[in-house]
């Protein structure tokens, strides 16, 4: 491979986050997602439909995933439409398809506010009546499917944004209470499914996911069956906290798992190929944020394609939410999947790949309240460096106060960092990483960032 000098032209090519390629369709020669995860002591998951699990979406279901979530088929409204008919079919479908292809199933999910039957909602309960309600129905569910599903998410959505309690049928009929009575009660039916409570918008340090960290505290400190934290990473794109992986490794030390549940990254439609380059960036930084914490076990998006997206219709404009299209074809996105799961990858934008090319990602692993860690990796494949120097403007005033294993230098706005005498060199298929700390007040956003 040729040795690549900063100062030859090619240089102009190598720039930094927004990676440059167009994806090729993913072909035999592609390791599946479920492989590389594997190799990685992950699970990587997808929500499915039941009826559509033959044909091309089943085939790619069995071949890329080691993890399904039924997307409606196990919920109340789904499993018991009129009070005591109960229907299986869809949900039984699926727990034998993820079997019959050695996957997991992540149960989805026994308490929450939305989708319960009109029955039930409309009725005028006392509190023992919806005690025993709730009791019932996670025994009969949990116990139908008793060694079958690996993880419940026994609770969904209990936050409102501020931390506080949901208003919903539960909260109002039992209190906050009717949580550790959900775990207790599905703990009793499958002792060995690990149990989670699963919301959105705790993916990064905020007060909702503060109110879901000290939940999670006081319900180990009571004895309550408490295994796993849900996250479930409905993303704007561009817009992955930069605290992800902090808040994941936080629930971790708390001692339980962490799951991301129900990523997708939404896009204003139509899509252009400079927006799919960015959304390939973003699932690639939620699995590598969830890679990099031995807890967190289980990445499983919304929905595989585009043809099976609860996006866009439920919100007008947006779509092209996940990692294959309408044709099943894989999108870039995809190739951020496998890239972050340690896969070769292939690109994300519109111009034919060149030889070679390096490319600089830059990213927080933790913040508070003025300050951060980053670090940047310098990746090259098809060539290689001899040395290297990467920029970046930080637009909202963030200052570098120390560095290391690069010298870095700031004037006004713009930080220039150059290797160290002793990691200079960049092999073909190699990567080098520095560290630095910062201060910020406001915000911290992610810059773009130039190799070259
Ligand atoms: C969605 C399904 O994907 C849609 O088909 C359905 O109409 C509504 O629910 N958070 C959750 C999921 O926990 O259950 C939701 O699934 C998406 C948001």
């Amino acid at each position: 491979m040729r040795s690549l000098g900063l100062g030859l032209p090619l240089a102009s090519l190598l720039t930094g986050v927004a990676l440059l390629f167009t994806a090729p369709a993913a072909h035999a020669a592609d390791t599946p997602l479920r492989d590389l995860a594997a190799a990685q002591g992950k699970v990587v998951g997808t929500a499915v439909t039941g009826s559509k699990l033959t044909g091309t979406y089943g085939d790619i279901t069995g071949a890329q995933f080691s993890s399904l979530t039924p997307g409606n088929a196990m919920k109340w409204e789904s499993v018991e439409p009129t009070r005591g008919t109960f229907n299986w079919t869809e949900a039984d479908q699926i727990v034998a398809f993820a079997q019959a292809h050695h996957q997991q199933v992540r149960g989805h999910t026994l308490v929450w506010h939305s989708q319960n039957p009109s029955w039930l909602t409309n009725g005028s309960w006392t509190s023992a009546q919806l005690g025993s309600l709730l009791q019932n129905h996670i025994s009969t569910e949990v116990g139908r499917y008793k060694g079958k599903i690996t993880a419940w998410d026994v609770v969904n959505e209990p936050f409102n944004e501020d931390g506080s309690y949901r208003s919903s049928i539960w909260y109002n009929g039992l209190g906050s209470g009717y949580i550790a009575s959900a775990l207790t009660w599905a703990h009793a039916a499958d002792p060995d499914a690990k149990l989670y409570i699963n919301d959105y918008n705790v993916e990064g340090v905020n007060a909702k996911s503060d109110a879901l960290y000290n939940l999670v505290k006081s319900l180990k400190a009571q004895g309550v069956p408490i295994d796993g934290v849900g996250l479930q990473a409905h993303l704007i794109l561009g817009q992955v906290p930069s605290t992800l992986q902090q808040n994941i490794q936080r629930f971790a030390d708390l001692g339980v798992d962490v799951a991301i549940t129900e990523l997708d990254v939404r896009v204003q439609l139509p899509a252009d190929a400079t927006e799919l380059a960015q959304q390939k960036s973003d699932f690639k930084s939620v699995v590598a944020a969830c890679a990099a914490v031995t807890r967190c076990v289980n990445v499983t998006v919304w929905g595989f394609t585009d043809a099976d997206s609860w996006v866009p219709s439920t919100f007008p404009g947006y779509g092209a939410a996940t990692p294959y299209d309408e044709n099943y074809q894989p999108k870039p996105a995809y190739y951020g999947i496998a890239e972050a799961l340690g896969g070769s990858g292939s690109g994300g934008g519109t111009t034919p790949p060149p030889s070679g090319a390096c490319t600089a990602a830059y990213g927080v692993s933790s913040q508070w309240d003025t300050g951060f860690t980053g670090q940047v990796t310098i990746s090259c494949s098809g060539v290689s460096l001899a040395s290297w120097k990467v920029n970046w403007t930080f637009g909202a005033g963030q200052r570098i106060t120390q560095a290391w294993n690069a010298t870095c230098t700031q004037s006004g706005t713009a930080v220039s960092c150059a290797n160290a005498s002793y990691n200079g060199a960049v092999p073909d298929g190699g990567s080098v990483t520095f560290g630095f700390n910062g201060s910020f007040s406001g915000s911290n956003p992610v810059p773009t960032v130039t190799l070259g």
